[in-house]
């Protein structure tokens, strides 16, 4: 986010009185982004399609993005046939996301053929699976009648940062409990090396067991945590 919008943010929470706990907020900050250059980058940020590879090889088929703001990822994984719920509080931010219409330009402009000439896993899904639907749902992740699953594979993606660490690990909790066994966790924050140690220690304290620490290819700015469920 850049400077000025802060800013719009912090006075937002001054006038208001909460903060990224509350729908409201996220509301006001999606509709700040809305029709803004900034905007392409929140709806084909930053993801590793490498984790998209890796998931082809294991018996995944669904996929929750909790807290998936106005990403088009999960158009992606559903590209990919899979079975994709995208979950965010906003309800701006599923308007957004769902209303978008992704094109298959859109996937070619962002990611470019490999020189290695391998066939990049977005050109994959597209021609495998030209279809693929993903259901956009509002609402609250720490609410658990919302999107139950169970789930194979939960993407959480800068959401958990914006909580206190007791906060933090509820929602830890609540995600651990919509996942199937052995699933998988991928946790991920943006420059907050407190909120990575914080996301850590809960999910050691819930008893998941880390398979490995992905980075995202974008160096040190987003680090994933991929943990597997102890089932
Ligand atoms: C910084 S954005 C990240 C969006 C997306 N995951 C990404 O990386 O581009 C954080 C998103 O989490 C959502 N969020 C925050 N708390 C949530 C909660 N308790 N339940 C569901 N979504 C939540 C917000 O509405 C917001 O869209």
């Amino acid at each position: 986010m850049d400077a000025e919008k802060r800013e719009k943010m912090r006075r937002f929470v001054e006038a208001n009185g909460h903060g990224p706990e509350l729908p409201q907020y996220w509301d006001e900050y999606w509709r700040l982004h809305e029709g803004d250059q900034a905007m392409k980058h929140e709806l084909f940020g930053f993801f590793d399609f490498r984790q998209l590879d890796a998931l082809r090889s294991m018996p995944v088929r669904s996929v929750l993005f909790a807290g998936n703001g106005v990403s088009q990822y999960p158009r992606w994984f559903a590209h990919a046939g899979l079975v994709v719920t995208a979950l965010d509080i906003s309800p701006v931010a599923t308007r957004i996301a769902a209303g978008f219409e992704l094109e298959p330009r859109h996937l070619t402009v962002r990611y470019g053929r490999l020189s290695n000439g391998r066939v990049e896993p977005q050109e994959w899904c597209v021609t495998h699976h030209p279809g693929g639907t993903v259901e956009f749902v509002t609402g609250d992740l720490r609410d658990e009648a919302v999107c139950p699953g169970p789930f194979d594979v939960i993407y959480c993606d800068r959401v958990l940062q914006n909580y206190s660490d007791a906060a933090l690990d509820d929602m830890v909790e609540r995600l651990v409990r919509r996942m199937t066994p052995g699933a998988l966790l991928v946790a991920s924050v943006l420059n907050g090396e407190a909120a990575r140690q914080s996301i850590e220690a809960s999910l050691d304290r819930h008893a998941v067991r880390r398979v490995e620490r992905v980075g995202d290819g974008h160096g040190a700015q987003r680090t994933a945590f991929l943990r597997s469920g102890s089932g």
